[in-house]
């Protein structure tokens, strides 16, 4: 049977990366979070003392990337240079530079046909920017998930609570959300956009139950009953 490509895409902390792996592990499909690969990037660059703005000293470090991914647990695991990263590139400061690097075309054509080479042939749930519209514009499941900038900004603050990363209030988070939210959809090549063919799913009211219940009711109007 062909493999079924679920594509999620939408704004920073709609969501996407909560659903995506909680789909994949409800649908026993893999599971790709393609911004994990633009912090990565973004991680290095700012371990170098790169400014990550500076397109050409970002292309620069290009050719030697090694960005591999592998699962744990049934957890995405984003490893740069061999060393596991997953956790070193939530910070805002890596969010920012994530942002900026990936406004650079060459970066997203080398990252782009890394995520592509990752779901040839498997049944995939991937969550970006541009899934829908670029990486994987056959997939037979589109969805653009968004939330109102004040939910994600809340979300967001919890998060990082949580994890013991806070540095910055939430006031600050909603301006940050906004700036990278103009970043994301004003850049020339592969703005955030929502595909023609996806569909729009407000979750600033719902739960995450509830949104993966939303999600599976697509999937089966899509006619796809027989993967859930
Ligand atoms: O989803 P995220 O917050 O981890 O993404 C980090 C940055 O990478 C975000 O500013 C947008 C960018 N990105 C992108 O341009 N295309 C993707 N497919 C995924 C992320």
């Amino acid at each position: 049977m062909k493999s079924v490509q679920i594509a999620i895409d939408g704004p920073s902390g709609a969501g996407k990366s909560t659903m995506a792996k909680l789909l994949s592990k409800r649908l026993g499909f893999m599971y790709l979070d393609t911004g994990a690969m633009y912090r990565a990037l973004a991680l290095k660059a700012i371990r170098m003392n790169i400014d990550t703005k500076d397109r050409e000293k970002v292309i620069e470090l290009l050719p030697s990337l090694d960005i591999k991914i592998s699962y744990k647990d049934g957890n995405q695991v984003i490893l740069l240079d061999g060393e596991d990263v997953s956790e070193k590139i939530r910070t805002e400061q890596v969010s920012m530079g994530a942002s900026d690097v990936s406004a650079i075309p060459e970066v997203r054509e080398k990252l782009v046909k890394m995520q592509q080479e990752i779901a040839s042939d498997n049944n995939v749930v991937m969550d970006g920017r541009d899934i829908g519209t670029h990486v994987l514009p056959n997939a037979q499941v589109k969805i653009f998930l968004t939330a109102s900038v004040y939910e994600r900004a809340k979300r967001r603050y919890n998060e990082l609570k949580e994890k013991g990363l806070l540095t910055k209030t939430y006031d600050e988070l909603v301006k940050e959300i906004e700036t990278r939210d103009y970043n994301d959809s004003h850049r020339s090549v592969s703005p955030l956009r929502r595909a023609d063919d996806a569909v729009l799913l407000d979750t600033s009211k719902l739960s995450i139950e509830e949104t993966v219940d939303e999600i599976i009711k697509i999937i089966k109007m899509k006619g796809f009953d027989n993967v859930i």
